[in-house]
């Protein structure tokens, strides 16, 4: 790896203000909150530079679970990454806002679904990214959904994961609070359940038959997230 992906550097401002710009309001009095929290987002969090990185290359469909705002669409497309994008989550308002700006941003073959990924997995052969989302799961669904994911897997098709690993430390403990802030303020909806370990996601993985790369991609942010990147 050998560009920003690999420093953990974020995208570059004026990219970050790009994609932001498309969730501004239809009308001036409109609210602003996911053009501001994008434009944060994608200026301070080295995530989509790294997954850009992991995918680049790769022709397979993209299943993005747990895919929120739809940000990793809009990061492909000016990447010049044209794989046939399908999100899902459970938050159905997530889901109605990232369709209606995907749509507005011209973005091509790029669908939106609800999916609770609890008790629904939906069928798809390629390419499957999981970021940030795994600790939302209990431990059982997690081992299930990697197993599952692990099948989709074909010809040139990758798993691309950030997770928030359980390590101890300062930084794992400041992940814990932080994601339940957001749940109890109400950003997010699902409440934590399982933080996995380095060693428990490499143990599935394995089993299910998968080569895996982890390295930390958090850049310059508090938290203990790491970037796991699996293949047949
Ligand atoms: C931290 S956000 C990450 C969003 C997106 N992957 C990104 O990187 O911008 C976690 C997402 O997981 C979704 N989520 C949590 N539990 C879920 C579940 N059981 N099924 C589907 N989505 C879920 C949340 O609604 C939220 O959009």
């Amino acid at each position: 790896m050998t560009d920003a992906a690999v420093s953990g550097r974020p995208l570059p401002a004026g990219r970050a203000k790009d994609i932001a710009r498309a969730f501004l309001p239809n009308l001036p009095i409109g609210n602003r909150y996911d053009y501001y929290y994008v434009g944060a987002k994608l200026r301070s969090d080295p995530l989509y530079p790294g997954v850009l990185h992991a995918l680049r290359g790769t022709t397979a469909p993209v299943l993005d679970l747990g895919c929120g705002l739809g940000l990793l669409a809009h990061t492909l497309r000016q990447d010049g990454q044209s794989q046939v994008y399908r999100g899902v989550d459970n938050d159905s308002a997530k889901i109605l806002r990232a369709g209606r700006v995907a749509t507005k941003a011209g973005l091509r073959d790029t669908h939106f679904e609800v999916v609770d990924l609890a008790n629904t997995l939906p069928t798809h052969t390629g390419s499957v990214a999981i970021l940030d989302v795994l600790q939302y799961l209990d431990a059982e669904s997690q081992r299930g959904l990697l197993h599952a994911v692990a099948r989709m897997l074909e010809g040139d098709a990758r798993l691309v994961m950030r997770a928030a690993l359980d390590g101890g430390g300062r930084r794992s403990r400041t992940t814990r609070i932080t994601d339940r802030l957001a749940n109890l303020i109400g950003w997010m909806g699902s409440r934590p359940r399982h933080y996995p370990t380095r060693e428990g996601l490499e143990a599935i993985l394995g089993e299910a038959g998968l080569r895996t790369e982890f390295r930390p991609l958090y850049g310059n942010t508090p938290f203990n997230h790491w970037l796991i990147v699996a293949q047949r």
